[in-house]
């Protein structure tokens, strides 16, 4: 006899904005084991038009709709955590745009909350599901490059809107929570023994309104270990990746670390280089942590990371 295949994850949606109408709307729809079933935006024109079953012209009707399992969140970012509570509230599992929330203290007691509630509590920092970034973590972790000496890493564009949420500090923007938590989440990964970094040195510019437009910084984990990290809004485009252990090196060259999408890649790593498949790593997401909330294998951002990384943040901001 064979077995019915699981249903799929009845997802609801929070926020049509961006990010959802050019590539997690359409994630969705293709992940094995997904549906976007019900979405809420303040305008529901928008939420319509990503194609979901339901529509609302607001956030709680989706969370509130007892046939949505798992909420996927993409507000600003000071609208996480209201709503990660909410979803936890009435039972769904979450996943949650970076930055999960802002602060580390905010972090350790949602994850707490998830965790309590038995529900899944997920960071959609969508590098981390590329093949290519599981293949630099496995290569960091499992000592194939020796201990982690150097680590450097950049995500940087010039030209954020003066209207968008990106720049309010109501909203929680700024340039480390936007675009500088990459780097900071890529090096967590390939230092999973490293609690806490110290911060040796932060260069920041900061908007008349008060958010960071550049953060620069300079981190060590102890002896001779050094990693810089750079996010900003106001510098021409980059995201580097390179790291440096005592026996060997690993680099991406083509400088989209982080946002590559639907194209292949490669990654060089001691002189030879390898080859990757086009992916769409926001499609993996869903489909892992899909396969999750059905008790099936998935991978998931571990709660420690999203927490190492707020730590960091806390103390460059
Ligand atoms: N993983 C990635 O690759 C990636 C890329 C970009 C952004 N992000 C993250 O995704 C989230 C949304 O980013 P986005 O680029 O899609 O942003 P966006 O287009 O500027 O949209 C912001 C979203 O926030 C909602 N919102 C609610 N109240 C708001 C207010 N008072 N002012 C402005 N927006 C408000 C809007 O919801 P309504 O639709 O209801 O109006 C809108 O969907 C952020 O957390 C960001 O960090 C992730």
């Amino acid at each position: 006899m064979t077995m019915a295949p699981a249903p799929d994850v009845k997802w609801g949606v929070l926020g049509a904005g961006w990010l959802v109408q050019t590539a997690t709307g359409a994630a969705i729809q293709h992940a094995a084991g997904a549906q976007l079933y019900a979405t809420g935006a303040r305008d529901i024109f928008r939420a319509e038009a990503t194609g979901a079953v339901r529509a609302y012209d607001n956030y709680q009707a989706v969370v509130d709709n007892p046939e949505v399992e798992a909420v996927y969140i993409c507000l600003s970012n000071e609208a996480h955590l209201p709503w990660i509570r909410a979803c936890i509230t009435a039972g769904k599992h979450v996943l949650c745009e970076k930055p999960m929330v802002l602060t580390a203290a905010e972090a350790a007691s949602v994850c707490a909350e998830a965790y309590d509630a038995g529900l899944l509590l997920v960071e959609a920092v969508w590098s981390r599901w590329h093949p290519r970034m599981r293949r630099i973590v496995d290569l960091a972790s499992s000592g194939a490059i020796g201990e982690i000496t150097d680590y450097l890493a950049t995500f940087t564009f010039d030209g954020v809107a003066s209207d968008n949420y990106r720049l309010s500090p109501d909203h929680g923007g700024g340039a480390l929570y936007d675009v500088g938590i990459y780097p900071l989440h890529a090096m967590f990964a390939v230092l999973p023994e490293i609690e806490s970094v110290t911060v040796l040195a932060v260069n920041q510019k900061h908007s008349d309104q008060g958010v960071d437009l550049t953060t620069m910084a300079d981190l060590t984990w102890g002896g001779a270990t050094r990693a810089s990290i750079t996010g900003s809004f106001i510098m021409p485009q980059s995201q580097l990746l390179s790291l440096i252990g005592t026996e060997g090196e690993v680099r991406v060259a083509d400088n989209e670390a982080f946002a590559t999408y639907q194209k292949p890649t490669e990654l060089w790593v001691d002189g030879h280089l390898e080859n990757f498949p086009s992916t769409d790593a926001y499609q993996v997401m869903f489909e892992e942590v899909s396969a999750r909330i059905r008790g099936a294998n998935g991978w998931l951002l571990p709660h420690r990371d999203s927490i190492r990384v707020a730590r960091t943040v806390d103390s460059l901001l």
